[in-house]
Parts: C-alpha cells; structure tokens; sequence
C-alpha cells in the first residue's frame, strides 16, 4: 500500500515540524512539504495531529512461568494491546530459569512469537546460569541476531545468578559487544526482609515495598556498577524506581560504566499507598521493585526530562486478580508480580508527562521510542520518523478524551491497574511497516504481521 499522510505535526527526539510524510510498502520514501499524490495513494489528512515514530516498550514479559503460574498474554493478545496503544515494537524478556537451557528457551520463546505477533519483536536473552554448556549457546544465540542480555540479581534460586556467573555474563558480553540489562535489587536482603515480615504477621502486600525496600534496590545497582566498571561492559538498569538508585547508576556513569537507566510507568504516576489498598486489592500494584514513596515521583520525572534517564519501558507482566494474585492472599510473597500496562504506556506518558508539563515532546519520543532502538540496535531503521526508516508510524489525536477500564482492554487480564484513569491523548492510525494495524482503539490488521527483529551487536 501507498499512504500519504498530509500536514502532521511529525514529532521525533530532536525535530518537531510541520509536513507530508509518503509510505511505499513497508518504508517511509519521502517527507516534505506540499508532495505530490502518487495515484494509487491512500490519503489521510493528519492536520491537528502529530506524527510519531512507532513506539518501542524494551521491557515486557509475555510467556513467562513465574511464582507458581504463567503470565496471561500471548502474543495475540498482548501484540494487539501494544499496537492499539501505539506501540509498534516489542522487546520481550526471554526468561529462562535455573534449570532451562538457553538455546532451548530462546527457540521456546521465539515459537510463542513468530507467525502470531502483529508488531515488530525481539529478546533480551536471560542469562540465569553460567555452567559449561552455557557460552557456546549464548554465542550461537548472538549470531541469531539477539544483542542483548537480561540477568536477574534478585529472585534467588530462580532466575537470579550468583556473582561468578554475573562476572562471566559481563566478560563474554563485553568480548561480543552485547549490553547486558539487569534487574537490580539484592537478592539476600530480599529473602531475610521477607521472613522477617512474615514472622511477625505481616502478610498482606501493603508488606511487599517494605521487604524491598529503595536501600535493597541502590545496592543492587551499586553491585551491578562496580562489576561493569571490572569487566568493562555496557549494562543498562531495568526498572529503576527511586532517586537513589538513579544516583548509584549516575555515580557509575562519572567513574567511567558505560549505564543506561530505564524506569517503567507505574513508578512515575503511582506511590506505595497503591499496594496498601484494603480488601487485597494492593495486590494489583505488587511488582519488583516496589512502587515507591509519592516524593520520588518528581525527582524520576526530572530525572527523565534531563534524559538521565533515557528510557520509559512497561516490564508488562500480566497476572489475573482472581485465581493468580490471590494465590498470595495469606503470603504477600506469593502473589506474583507484575503489572500489566503494555497497552497504556504511551497514553499514560503523554498524558501524565507532556500535558501535565513534566516533559516536553521531544523527550517523550526519546524515552519511549528513540533511545530503545538506539540501545538495542534497531535505529534508525526504527526510533525515528526519516526517509529510508521502517514506516512505523503512529498519528496521534491530542484532542481525544477517554479512560482506561479493563471492560475495553486488550490485554488479557482481568483488571486494570489504571482503571478510570483519564487519558488525553491517543493513537488514530499506527502502521507497523506501512500496514495500518490499529485505528481508533480498534485492531484492524494482521496477526503473524509482526516480524523478528535481528539486531547486531556493538562488535
Ligand atoms: O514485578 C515484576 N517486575 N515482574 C516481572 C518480572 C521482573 O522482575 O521483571
Ligand atoms: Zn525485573
Ligand atoms: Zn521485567
């Protein structure tokens, strides 16, 4: 298909302009004022609405067995909810645990993917050993075109690697040119802070943010920091959820880590008083790490509009409410954790950042577009609104007016974390490669349109 989309608004990091843009198969050919109209050109007339390069969520779990079950989503389910939700691009945590090999696991997850999803996909491999048999996998893996690595420092005896096995990750990372995103809190801590709690009654998940607490979650990062800077690998900081660990990541960056920090949705809009519902419903909001103390909240906003940090993910991780969180009613550690927010990332930032003046739009785009493809590999064929770049699109309506209720989702969990919050702002048209998938909150493409993604290493 031809498409020429007229007089938008076309927002990308560093550019905010006025102009046509021109889609021939699955790429952008042409942008500039006033073009021509090729014959066979659908045109849509994208005046009052801004143009935005497809969005890339680079933190999101969709199979994934953990804490006694299985996330919700499939593919079907979760690459509609991401494309509806304007994002074009999925970055899924391959999550393999103590037990599993890597290639196994890499073929298992990339089976859940190919021929089902509608947008654009790849891995971060999770590396949870480090035994004989592990290098020549991971290396036959990163010739597969997966150049990141996902390591847990928490959730001992799981999926969490102990210290000879981080240092090997990061060795071999560093010889290959792989960045290594790694889950920050430590993990000792956790397990004593929670039988502590546990011991004295405290079993509800208003008791999850005290069992991990944000001094848990900076030493994870301070961890993480000294074992780059002695290997000398490139790591990037999934999930960061308060200042300190923010600063612990900055502290690394000035002594010469090369860091990138991520924060996720819920930690910019939502505080500790979440979980503390009554009636269980704090169950919900029970993730790791914790949503935290309310006074963070400005200090990640400044953080992410200074481009400290430079990424704003979902760690989409979807539990039913009945039959899933509650397998944890009497045990606040068995409620499995997540939050699912693949669908909504992008409208909760543009709502809650840019309309409310915590970032402007150029950074908007950067934090949940352009920095994702240019740390993972994918810019500019993706990240950006150019001639020659995929033609992931999304026209964006300001003017639209809605709320979030799980009566209208996509996703496939029963609730909604975000249920009657206002949104300002959603996607009318998002392409993924020049094929209009969604329009008007509604899917209206192709299951199995989604493509792997390989990526090639810094090396
Ligand atoms: O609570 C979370 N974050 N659940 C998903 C697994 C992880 O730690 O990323
Ligand atoms: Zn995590
Ligand atoms: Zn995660």
């Amino acid at each position: 298909m031809t498409y020429l989309i007229r007089n938008g608004r076309i927002v990308t990091a560093t550019d905010d302009y006025i102009a046509d843009v021109l889609v021939e198969g699955e790429i952008i050919t042409a942008i500039g004022k006033s073009l021509d109209t090729p014959s066979d050109a659908q045109v849509i007339d994208a005046t009052g609405k801004l143009i935005f390069p497809g969005f890339i969520d680079p933190h999101v779990h969709i199979y994934l067995p953990f804490m006694g079950t299985f996330a919700k989503d499939d593919y079907a389910s979760a690459s509609r909810a991401a494309i509806v939700g304007g994002t074009t691009t999925l970055i899924e945590m391959c999550c393999p645990n103590r037990t599993e090999e890597p290639w196994e696991a890499f073929e298992l997850w990339r089976s859940k993917a190919v021929g089902i999803s509608a947008c654009d996909f790849t891995f971060h491999m999770g590396v949870s050993k480090f035994d004989d048999h592990t290098e020549a996998q991971l290396r036959r893996i990163v010739s597969e075109g997966i150049s990141s690595f996902k390591v847990f420092l928490a959730y001992k005896g799981f999926f969490g690697v102990d210290d000879t096995e981080l240092y090997k990750t990061l060795c071999l990372a560093k010889e290959l040119g792989v960045i290594v995103t790694a889950h920050c809190e430590n993990e000792t801590m956790v397990a004593e802070l929670q039988q502590q709690l546990l011991s004295e009654g405290k079993t509800g998940p208003e008791w999850h943010e005290p069992s991990r607490p944000m001094r848990v979650e900076t030493e994870g990062v301070q961890h993480l920091m000294s074992f780059a800077e002695i290997t000398g690998a490139e790591v990037y900081i999934v999930h960061t959820s308060n200042s300190f660990a923010v600063q612990a990541a900055l502290e690394g960056r000035r002594r010469g880590v090369r860091v990138s920090i991520e924060t996720v949705i819920p930690y910019l809009v939502m505080d500790d008083t979440y979980a503390q519902k009554p009636h269980f419903e704090g169950a919900k909001y029970v993730m790791s790490p914790p949503i935290r103390e309310a006074a963070q909240q400005p200090l990640l906003w400044q953080a992410l509009q200074n481009r400290e940090i430079s990424t704003v993910a979902t760690d989409h991780a979807p539990f039913d409410f009945v039959g899933q969180k509650e397998m944890g009613r009497d045990d606040f550690t068995k409620i499995p954790n997540g939050i699912p927010t693949v669908e909504d990332r992008v409208n909760l930032l543009y709502t809650y950042g840019v309309k409310r003046g915590r970032i402007d739009l150029n950074t908007f785009v950067d934090a949940a577009s352009t920095q994702a493809a240019k740390l993972f590999g994918l810019f500019p064929r993706k990240g950006t609104v150019a001639v020659g770049s995929d033609a992931d699109i999304v026209i964006y309506d300001p003017d639209y007016r809605g709320t979030i209720s799980a009566k209208t989702h996509l996703m496939a969990t029963d609730y909604s974390a975000f249920e009657g919050w206002e949104l300002e702002g959603r996607p009318s048209h998002v392409f993924v490669r020049g094929k209009l998938q969604a329009h008007l909150g509604k899917f209206v493409g192709n299951l199995g349109h989604g493509q792997f993604l390989a990526r090639k290493t810094r090396s």
